[in-house]
């Protein structure tokens, strides 16, 4: 692992940091220093590699703040350290880039030394096994897949809401705020993942292709389809807790909470909106896709219809699993329904889930780049957000323990719906 001195992890320093103990002896961080020294670094490895006659097959895991990689990545290159006897992979942490320049000059200097099949660009969401399963759920059920388009579907919510506020990540957070440490990744992933067509195979190559063709037809950003919010004091899990300016200790304008509605533009899904959302100080912590399906074209049971629309909940953590909503005929008269739901967890089948790293440290490894985060694929997602980062939307106060500031209710009563608190 190469490691910026820009970094402030225990773990780190001094190129003998204090968890290596419990590393294997092949896997090491190194602290870059003031004047990296390739030479140390490449030393080292050979090494290592001749005392357990290792065939010099090397990861390279930049965990250094963001903006050191595109440095980090030159020195790599300038240096031939992207060169071994085995193979080399790159592992790069989102962000990857601030905007759809800076994105694109990154994979550009990444292209000039690395080819696009040596690049892991994690997406930490991509790793949990509910995120997987999105793919698996709605390919391998047919049932599902006969009725996940706009004959069927009303609208489709993506929800990533936190408890936490930004704790000891006060100073990176107020650089990046929440469109582009977790909108422009982790519920862009959910939104391609849930709006894909089938691909292929489950090849990395044919998933990531029809990946990127949902972000290509999602249609332009408008101002009023986004909004912004910034918590203030209030209470979470039954404690009193501070705004998000005493927080950074800054009349910063950064936000921490973001609504969206996205419109994708094909066949499937015209017409049906996608409404995302994410916060830090939310009631509770939740991520959760909720597809919302049409109600019945005509109501038999009487002129004001009591019938709930039915709705697919897929809880993707914590509680993992997902639940179906339908309506059942309550005993006795007179006529009365009542929603019920059909519920599945899986912690109840399988226990405990591995972790999501777990999973991607060990893809990188094998090669398996199904989880990774292409090229092409990050500069189109920035590319949907770049009206907001051009014209960012004015911040919205919300008091910390509730779901946001009032326009995000607004955005989807203006279109007759609601957020679903299930
Ligand atoms: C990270 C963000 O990528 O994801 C954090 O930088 C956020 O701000 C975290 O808290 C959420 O991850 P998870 O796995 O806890 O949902």
């Amino acid at each position: 692992m190469v490691h910026n001195a820009t970094s402030s992890s225990e773990a780190t320093r001094s190129g003998s940091g204090a968890h290596e103990g419990d590393l294997p002896p092949y896997l090491f961080y190194h602290t870059l220093g003031e004047v990296p020294d390739a030479a140390a670094l490449r030393a080292r490895m050979e090494s290592l590699e001749a005392a357990h006659e290792l065939p010099g097959d090397r990861v390279l895991y930049l965990a250094i703040p963001p903006g050191a990689v595109p440095e980090v990545v030159r020195w790599v290159g300038q240096n031939g350290l992207h060169r071994a006897p085995g193979w080399v992979r790159l592992v790069v942490e989102k962000p990857f880039g601030t905007d759809p320049a800076s994105a694109a000059e990154l994979n550009g200097l990444v292209a000039r030394y690395f080819d696009e099949s040596q690049v892991f660009r994690v997406d930490h969401y991509l790793g949990k096994e509910t995120v997987q399963n999105l793919l698996v759920f709605r390919f391998a059920n047919p049932v599902f897949e006969s009725v996940w388009n706009r004959d069927r579907v009303d609208h489709v919510q993506i929800t990533v809401a936190e408890t936490a506020g930004v704790d000891g990540r006060a100073h990176y957070y107020d650089q990046v705020g929440a469109l582009r440490d977790m909108v422009q990744n982790h519920l862009t992933q959910l939104l391609s993942l849930v709006a894909m067509e089938p691909p292929s195979s489950f090849h990395a190559e044919a998933i990531r292709n029809e990946k990127v063709k949902v972000l290509q037809a999602v249609a332009p950003l408008r101002p009023e389809d986004a909004v912004f919010g910034q918590y203030g004091p209030g209470e979470v899990d039954g404690r009193q807790v501070r705004g998000y300016q005493e927080e950074v200790g800054t009349a910063s304008q950064t936000e921490t909470f973001v609504a969206l509605r996205l419109g994708v533009l094909n066949w499937r899904w015209r017409g049906v909106p996608f409404y995302l959302r994410t916060g830090k100080r939310m009631p509770a912590r939740k991520t959760q896709v909720v597809v919302r399906f049409r109600p019945a074209p005509v109501c038999p049971l009487g002129p004001e219809c009591p019938a709930t629309p039915n709705a697919l909940v897929i809880r993707l953590q914590p509680e993992e699993g997902f639940d179906l909503y339908f309506d059942v005929k309550c005993p006795g008269q007179p006529l009365a329904l009542d929603t019920q739901r059909l519920r599945f967890r899986y912690g109840e089948v399988f226990g405990p889930l591995p972790d999501a790293y777990q999973t991607l440290l060990a893809d990188v490894v094998s090669g398996d780049q199904t989880l990774f985060v292409r090229a092409d694929e990050v500069e189109e997602a920035w590319r949907l957000y770049a009206p907001l980062l051009e014209g960012r939307p004015a911040i919205q106060p919300y008091a910390a323990g509730s779901w946001g500031p009032e326009g995000a209710e607004a955005l989807l009563a203006r279109e007759g719906r609601s957020w679903l608190h299930v």
